[in-house]
């Protein structure tokens, strides 16, 4: 049974959506714990599912590397095995990174690598993008440059409003990031060969 953290910001429907999923005792992984940089509204859903959470905030820190290290050690205390950020609105610093790195996943309102970043819904709708998505990729040092592992693709509506396009997106998202999770876990998805072959590309693009 794979151990997830889920790392969250705000809302947190992706978190609940990994919950319910996880709820069934045939899914193969369990989140045994979930971290927020804030008083995040979505740490109600960990609550009430009596998994325990935990607030790690920047600004309760010297650095972002310090804030960084007192995250990972709020996520080692519960044995997690894989991390996921879903809806975390921070760079996870260089010294997290390494620390989960290949195991360590996120999810981004866009096709990357087109809108990376914190505005990807808005940034797609003002380059006039007539379709954009989601991606689940692993994380690593860059912002939202790690290996792409799924992707799902939502058309934009003329005149569709930066909210409701978001909205559409996270209907994609949610599914997308429970079948990742559960792909990784029954090991139909690979972290440590996707994450290899990717390196194994840079260096050849370098040579
Ligand atoms: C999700 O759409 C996620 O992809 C996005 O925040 C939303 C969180 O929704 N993350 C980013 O934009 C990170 N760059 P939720 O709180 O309802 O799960």
């Amino acid at each position: 049974m794979l151990k997830l953290a889920v790392l969250i910001s705000g809302g947190g429907s992706n978190l609940k959506a990994l919950i319910e999923a996880t709820s069934d005792p045939e899914f193969p992984a369990e989140i045994v714990c979930v971290g927020a940089d804030t008083a995040a509204a979505g740490l109600a859903y960990a609550e009430a599912a009596g998994i325990p959470s935990f607030v790690v905030r920047p600004a309760d820190h010297a650095n972002r590397a310090e804030w960084g290290a007192a995250l990972a050690a709020g996520i080692q205390n519960h044995g997690a095995d894989l991390v996921v950020s879903a809806g975390l609105m921070r760079i996870l610093p260089a010294g997290f990174v390494s620390e989960f790195s290949p195991r360590l996943i996120n999810t981004h309102p866009a096709l990357l690598p087109l809108f990376p970043g914190a505005h990807a819904v808005r940034d797609a709708l003002a380059a006039g993008a007539t379709e954009t998505g989601v991606t689940v990729h692993i994380i690593d040092e860059g912002v939202d440059t790690g290996p792409v592992l799924r992707q799902a693709v939502v058309a934009v509506r003329a005149g569709e409003a930066e909210a409701d396009l978001h909205e559409r997106i996270k209907q994609e998202e949610r599914p997308l990031l429970v079948r990742t999770v559960r792909e990784i876990a029954d090991g139909t998805l690979d972290l440590a060969a996707v994450a290899g072959a990717a390196a194994g590309a840079a260096a050849a693009d370098l040579a």
